[in-house]
């Protein structure tokens, strides 16, 4: 009845036990939410400002397909500032969020027969993204005894005659893991000749705790201009996960293929959207330092406050807002077998919602979200230390 490729994909994993916090907390449950991926801030005010002010000037209409050009001229801007890699407008078109820049330049890049690597634990939309776009993703482990660092010499193990693409998400999601730049340099030096592209997605660049070089950007630029795709957002750095804005920069003839294809899909990004990014981009930074610094507290606030229970095998990561601890103490083939029914009995017991690891296929791990306030991080890491606790007790014998 429905086409072949919608049997190539499923909803996200990750919004299972999403979907049944939001609606047990609509009965009035009591829930602690640790499963959020977005942050909890309000959008800062002089952005939201900026769409008051565009809708009042009735700047309600369509705008060019790819963006404004006030718009693609912040963000390269923006990137020449921080990563002091130079891109003009028409090489840059505007997205609704990163999702569409990586999920634009998937569908203009791969196709059937093409092999294209990517890692994991890992965000699942890059997985599904390749398959819809009928390439075959090739995935790369990470290890947490390794830091989840995503290695070169295992990216360019993977590759073989039909490799077409390498998706690299960095900071990365669920791990809060970076890529060296000495990795990134040595994958591009021998993506390069081949003709390989690499697409990164950049959606948590500006979440990183550490002074810690991190210029992937120029590295890539400097090495295979023409075959590198940056994938960024306005929804983690800004706060504006709703608005839906993103953008890719790349080489002109992909960024024009992207604009034809989105001109029959989507169109123009929202354009009241696009004045606020606008003024996001354009203004001052302050905003997503003092957010970073208020991540970064309870990133620390919330490892010491889990360390009471050991079991719970935690690594501070070095970006995003996640936490990713290795779960498997507490599974057993008599008591609670997976991290999903793991997940699924917090969320019954304890009445806290976390992410199960195996929606980044990594069973065995679970991510909590730290996007939220320092009270309901205390009261949410004491329900799941009680809960831990008692299962013990209980001889893990609870599902
Ligand atoms: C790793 C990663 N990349 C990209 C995105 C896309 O976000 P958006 O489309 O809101 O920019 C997300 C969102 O959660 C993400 O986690």
């Amino acid at each position: 009845m429905l086409a072949d490729r919608t049997a190539r994909i499923g909803v996200s994993p990750t919004m299972k036990v999403a979907a049944e916090a939001m609606r047990l907390k609509a009965q009035g449950v009591d829930i602690v939410d640790f499963g959020a991926g977005e942050p909890d801030f309000p959008t800062p005010a002089h952005v939201s400002a900026a769409a008051h002010a565009a809708i009042d000037a009735n700047f309600t209409k369509y705008t060019t397909n790819s963006g404004t050009d006030e718009l693609k001229r912040a963000v390269c801007a923006r990137y020449r500032a921080d990563y002091e890699v130079e891109f003009t407008p028409p090489e840059a078109i505007i997205t609704a969020g990163g999702k569409q820049a990586l999920f634009n330049a998937a569908m203009c890049l791969f196709g059937p027969g093409d092999e294209v690597i990517t890692h994991m634990p890992g965000w699942p939309t890059l997985v599904e993204q390749i398959k819809l776009a009928e390439a075959t993703p090739v995935i790369v482990r990470t290890y947490a005894e390794d830091g989840f660092r995503l290695r070169a010499d295992a990216i360019l193990g993977a590759v073989t005659s039909r490799t077409r693409g390498i998706i690299i998400n960095s900071p990365g999601n669920p791990t809060g893991a970076l890529m060296d730049e000495a990795d990134m340099a040595a994958i591009a030096d021998e993506a390069a000749p081949r003709g390989i592209w690499i697409l990164l997605d950049l959606c948590y660049e500006k979440l990183i705790y550490d002074p810690t070089p991190h210029n992937l950007h120029r590295i890539l630029v400097e090495r295979m201009r023409d075959r590198t795709v940056l994938c960024g957002s306005a929804s983690k750095a800004y706060a504006m996960t709703g608005w839906r804005c993103g953008w890719a920069l790349g080489p002109a003839a992909l960024v024009s293929a992207c604009n034809a294809l989105q001109s029959h899909s989507t169109s123009n990004v929202c354009s009241i959207t696009q004045k606020a990014a606008a003024a996001a981009l354009n203004g001052p930074q302050a905003c997503v330092t003092e957010m970073l610094d208020e991540y970064r507290r309870r990133r620390d606030q919330l490892c010491e406050w889990l360390a009471a229970e050991p079991r719970l095998r935690l690594q501070k990561p070095a970006g995003a807002f996640y936490l990713f601890p290795d779960v498997s103490e507490f599974l057993s083939p008599d008591g609670i077998r997976t991290s999903a029914d793991l997940a699924q009995a917090l969320l019954d017991d304890a009445r806290v919602a976390i992410t199960p690891g195996e929606a980044f296929d990594a069973p065995g791990f679970i991510r909590l979200s730290y996007a939220n306030s320092m009270a309901e991080l205390k009261r949410g890491s004491d329900r799941i230390i009680e809960f831990v606790r008692a299962l013990e007790k209980r001889g893990k014998a609870v599902v």
